[in-house]
């Protein structure tokens, strides 16, 4: 990734050109027809921002304060699993390059690097995500773990009681441990770099199961995170718990009447529903139901400093990226990924200027030219 002004899209296509075709479509597939991804983006890019001139602007401020941390830029890392398979090492590359830049990282149940390494490396900046795969006793267990470790905060995905089929990963016979068929062999050996590299590392695999006790089952229910789970976890976890996967007012509405210290709005990328609405339209309309206080964080389409900016004007407090991140590392391993995280800064810093604002604290639903999505 030589050039750190590289888009997402640029990073995306070295992305393609470098992994192995059932990697890069792990990471860049969805559910179905692809139609809720499709829809996450689409509805970002409808959202339009209003410019405003002469205004007396200040150096630019992307500080961002969030349930009592301050973050160097209102965005962060949306917890992801398997992140080295985009490039040998990347999951301690996230954390390094979290901890440099202060912003927050999702460490994902299924990471594969244990979450004690991901804690110390990212400098205290990491939080715990948590999958609800097996019985209560063994989740809870999990958060305890993660509280001994230091974490204090706990995202709890709620949107996966089953994985959704991805047709891309059933096509490409995508599973790990990975089953070497013909066309496996192939796809593997026409990306030698990959292959070589990620062999030398050796293979990913969860690391924060006990293999004796049954591992990770990627496609096993992860049911368990229901009603009563929640009210459990919250009676345990002291920490901060925030709730991933929300994307309807009335359950959102309940979980803060629960006394989570955030909601998480988001579609999962469009991996699970392929026929659920944009999660930014969610966004907006879970803003409007729980009023202007309540701590919102936002994942699903965020592609760009733009989206970042519209997603804080409907309402969102802070703003993960998920995939952009991956096609940066496949881009460039670390330095890839501190490029992009740059590149994003610069241009934040100048959609803040367009708006006539120094400090992205400011940006609000006043920046907004429309709201195209109906009212539920
Ligand atoms: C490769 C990949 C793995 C993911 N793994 C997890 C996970 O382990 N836990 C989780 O809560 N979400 C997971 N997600 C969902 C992300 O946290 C996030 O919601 C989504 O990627 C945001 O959409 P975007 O990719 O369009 O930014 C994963 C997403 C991707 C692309």
């Amino acid at each position: 990734m030589p050039n750190p002004a590289i888009t997402h899209i640029d990073a995306r296509r070295l992305a393609q050109k470098r992994l192995p075709r059932l990697v890069f479509d792990y990471i860049d597939g969805a559910a179905g027809q692809e139609t809720a991804a499709l829809g996450n983006t689409n509805d970002l890019g409808l959202l339009k921002l209003s410019p405003r001139v002469l205004a007396d602007l200040q150096p630019p401020d992307l500080g961002t304060s969030f349930l009592g941390k301050l973050y160097a830029q209102p965005f962060g890392i949306a917890p992801m699993g398997m992140c080295n398979l985009a490039w040998p090492g990347a999951d301690r590359a996230l954390a390094s390059v979290a901890q440099k830049t202060t912003l927050p990282l999702g460490v994902s149940t299924a990471a594969s690097t244990p979450m004690s390494q991901m804690f110390k490396d990212s400098g205290g900046q990491a939080w715990f995500q948590l999958y609800v795969s097996g019985s209560a006793q063994a989740g809870l267990a999990m958060a305890q773990r993660a509280a001994q470790v230091g974490y204090d905060t706990l995202v709890l995905t709620v949107d996966v009681p089953k994985v959704a089929p991805r047709p891309r990963d059933v096509r490409n016979g995508f599973q790990m441990p990975f089953r070497m068929g013909p066309r496996q062999f192939l796809d593997f050996a026409l990306h030698p770099r990959w292959s070589l590299a990620t062999l030398w590392a050796g293979a990913p695999s969860p690391a924060n199961f006990d293999p004796h006790q049954g591992g990770f089952d990627r496609h096993a229910s992860r049911a368990g995170a229901n009603w009563a789970f929640l009210d459990q976890l919250r009676g345990q976890w002291r920490g901060k718990l925030i709730v991933k996967g929300v994307m309807h007012p009335d359950d959102a509405q309940r979980i803060a009447g629960m006394g989570v210290d955030a909601i998480y709005v988001s579609n999962h990328g469009g991996r699970q529903l392929d026929a659920a609405p944009s999660a930014i339209s969610a966004l907006h309309q879970i803003r409007q139901r729980l009023g202007p206080l309540f701590p919102l964080v936002f994942d699903s389409g965020v592609r760009t400093g733009e989206d970042i900016v519209k997603a804080l004007a409907c309402g969102a407090d802070l703003v993960m990226l998920g995939r952009p991140v991956l096609y940066a590392l496949a881009a460039g391993g670390e330095v890839g990924l501190q490029q992009w995280v740059t590149s994003m800064r610069e241009e934040l810093e100048v959609v803040l200027s367009q708006l006539g604002l120094s400090r992205i604290q400011d940006v609000g639903p006043q920046n907004l030219a429309s709201i195209p999505f109906a009212q539920r």
